[in-house]
């Protein structure tokens, strides 16, 4: 569309929902906070706008059903996160959830109605930023939830259970959260590629062939507290001290297995004092890889670091998986049919693969996934400066609108 029309609407929206922040100073929308509530809100208003029908389910998914040409028409789910990292950009997951009611809300002006419905959906828990594990709420979509997972607490001791409470969800309803996979074509999301290799190859858009599987362990070293000033350093049991060769020990081994990244992102010691030795240290490690046996052999490989490291220092340490996603693969057809709309909108169909996980991740236990991935600048993401043109916006558009009047169910 030469007057960039979609994109500008799709870019008002984006700059619409960042206002929903629970920090004054930036973005930060963590799942079932009052500002997840408050962007769900907004967000169901604009859908019943575009004549959704809307419903929220049992963990804080929105949901807009767009109808097709027939009410018995088979479904096809377009959407993402609606949640965000801590002092996020305004695209992560807010793209894929906007792009979905920007094509609807285009569709229906239109009334254009297609051979299948549209179900838009605008998870919560995708970053995993609150609670130890994540994707709650696309898994239960796939119905591949652990109820379990309910039981997790946030840094504050609140579970998930009682913030779903506190959102408006009844969390005894989560097994209906689960959509039967017969009525579902497949799940679709649009999101920023969060690296830089659309922008090298200088396309817009870009077709994803994989997703990175992700494990994410959180290890508690526990040594002795004492005074900074009194215990001689060769009788010390420092906890930051032995966790600081650990993080190191992670990067090691991450670095030396081809298709492996490992991150320490969060790292807390205890009790916090200047004048105190730390008595016990907790921290978080991510790993990734495309490769699922590679990425468990690493995380083995950290695992035993650690307790080598520990056992060394006369510490005690203990690993835990606090999250598994294996890598995906999105679906070959799914994968070629936006190829295709990409190539009639005149641009190479890029295909790469995501080294980041999504909600994509998770759905594919129910359906065919595939994702369209749009460059953002320098490969920024999970920071303020993530952005994207208005012109990439409106070439994503335009595919996405083009793959659905094109697809056949
Ligand atoms: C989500 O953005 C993740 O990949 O951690
Ligand atoms: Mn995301
Ligand atoms: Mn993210």
């Amino acid at each position: 569309m030469a007057d960039l029309a979609l994109g500008r609407r799709l870019m008002e929206r984006l700059d619409a929902l960042a206002r929903f922040s629970d920090d004054a100073d930036g973005l930060t929308r963590l799942y079932l906070s009052p500002a997840h509530k408050r962007a769900a809100n907004a967000l169901a208003d604009w859908m019943r706008d575009a004549r959704m029908a809307v419903r929220m389910d049992a963990l804080g998914t929105l949901v807009g059903r767009y109808e097709g040409a027939s009410t018995d028409a088979p479904v096809l789910l377009i959407g993402s996160h609606i949640d965000t990292v801590r002092n996020a950009g305004k695209y992560d997951g807010a793209l894929g959830a906007l792009a979905a009611l920007t094509v609807v809300e285009m569709l229906s002006r239109k009334g254009e109605r297609l051979p299948f419905a549209i179900e838009m959906v605008a998870f919560g828990d995708e970053e995993g930023v609150r609670f130890p594990s994540t994707l709650r709420s696309s898994r239960a979509l796939a119905g591949t939830l652990d109820p379990a997972s309910l039981d997790e607490r946030d840094g504050s001791g609140i579970s998930v259970r009682e913030a779903l409470s506190t959102f408006g969800c009844d969390p005894a309803r989560v097994g209906e959260a689960a959509m039967s996979r017969d009525a579902v074509l497949g799940f679709i999301e649009v999101h920023i590629e969060q690296g830089p290799v659309l922008e090298r190859a200088d396309q817009p858009v870009g077709i994803v062939t994989a997703i990175n599987g992700a494990r994410r362990l959180r290890v508690v070293v526990d040594g002795k507290a004492g005074h900074a000033g009194t215990v001689p350093m060769a009788m010390r049991r420092d906890s930051l001290a032995a966790a600081a060769e650990m993080v190191l020990a992670v990067e090691r081994i991450a670095k030396a297995t081809a298709d492996v990244v490992g991150t320490v992102g969060v790292i807390a010691a205890h009790p916090g004092a200047v004048n105190v030795i730390p008595g016990q240290t907790t921290f978080t490690i991510d790993v990734r890889s495309p490769d699922d046996a590679q990425r468990d052999a690493a995380c083995d490989g950290i695992a035993d670091a650690i307790e080598g490291i520990a056992a060394r220092r006369g510490l005690a340490a203990k690993v835990e998986t606090t999250h598994r996603a294996p890598a995906t693969e999105c679906d070959p057809a799914l994968i070629s049919a936006l190829s295709e709309a990409s190539t009639r909108a005149g641009h190479t169909p890029l295909r790469l693969p995501s080294g980041a996980g999504h909600d994509a991740m998770a759905m594919a236990a129910l359906c065919p996934v595939a994702m369209l991935f749009v460059r953002c600048a320098g490969g920024i993401s999970h920071h303020p400066a993530e952005a994207i043109s208005l012109k990439d916006a409106d070439a994503a558009m335009c595919v996405l609108l083009d793959f659905l009047r094109n697809f056949a169910p």
